[in-house]
């Protein structure tokens, strides 16, 4: 049994004010929703300390939008795993199509991420997805399929089992567009075939999130589909109402 997992994605977005507000509005969401869906908040690593401090003691879990592959060095600028740990991080995401894009992650970069977050204790979580161009090309397997591999050759099937994977197609991220719920299971379900192919019990426990557009609306019946197993929520992650919602649809479709 796969238990559902509600994950905000704050992204270059709050203030000292909102981090507070949010994170002391989702406590009692995410401390009811435990045992049937866990609740994360990935912050801004500059708002992490926060997110710690108001957190720290509920069920509402947190983590990083991004990590290096370092864990000390001169690399200014950067966030390594070990200090995400150090701030009480359990999750980590990587190869967010906003940093593959706008920073040139490549495959590669990102399964070493993958990794460096693993080594720490971190769990990743693992974005892949197409662009509308490759949406409409029926390239959508390729995609994904190759975002997986590069992760795969470096960390072996069986790092999956310690990682979660955020189904995000890029045409669908904060434009309103959300997939339908048969489009994002077809891909989901393809997703565990592909791991499957590699070894079935991995493929059979990993988590897969949807995110792009998903809301309070939308979110239901997509958590109503077999192989996803709650969202990667950007914008609704911001408004306390909403998010708490999509916590009450994955926790009424566990
Ligand atoms: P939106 O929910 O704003 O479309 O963003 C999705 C996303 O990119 C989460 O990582």
């Amino acid at each position: 049994m796969r238990k559902p997992i509600v994950m905000g994605n704050w992204k270059l977005n709050g203030t000292k004010q909102s981090v507070a507000d949010l994170i002391k509005a989702f406590v009692e969401p995410a401390n009811q929703a435990f045992g049937k869906a866990e609740v994360a908040i990935c912050a801004p690593a500059i708002f992490i300390g926060s997110v710690e401090q108001y957190a720290q003691g509920s069920k509402l879990q947190w983590g990083s939008e991004d990590c290096d592959i370092h864990d000390s060095g001169a690399y200014t600028g950067e966030n390594s795993p070990a200090m995400l740990k150090e701030f009480g991080c359990t999750y980590a995401i990587v190869g967010h199509s906003e940093r593959r894009g706008y920073h040139h992650e490549s495959n590669e970069e990102v399964a070493a991420k993958f990794k460096a977050a693993q080594n720490q204790g971190l769990i990743p979580v693992l974005c892949i997805g197409e662009s509308e161009a490759e949406f409409e090309a029926q390239k959508t397997m390729d995609v994904v399929k190759a975002e997986l591999k590069a992760v795969i050759d470096l960390c072996g099937i069986a790092a999956f089992k310690q990682a979660v994977i955020a189904y995000e197609p890029i045409w669908a991220i904060g434009t309103g567009k959300t997939a339908t719920p048969e489009i994002a299971q077809s891909v989901h379900s393809q997703i565990r075939e592909y791991l499957k192919s590699f070894d079935a019990e991995v493929a059979a426990g990993v988590r897969i999130l949807y995110g792009g557009s998903c809301n309070a609306k939308t979110a239901p019946e997509l958590f109503s589909q077999q192989d996803i197993d709650g969202g990667l929520i950007g914008g609704a992650s911001l408004k306390a109402p909403d998010f708490t919602a999509i916590i009450n649809a994955a926790v009424a479709n566990a």
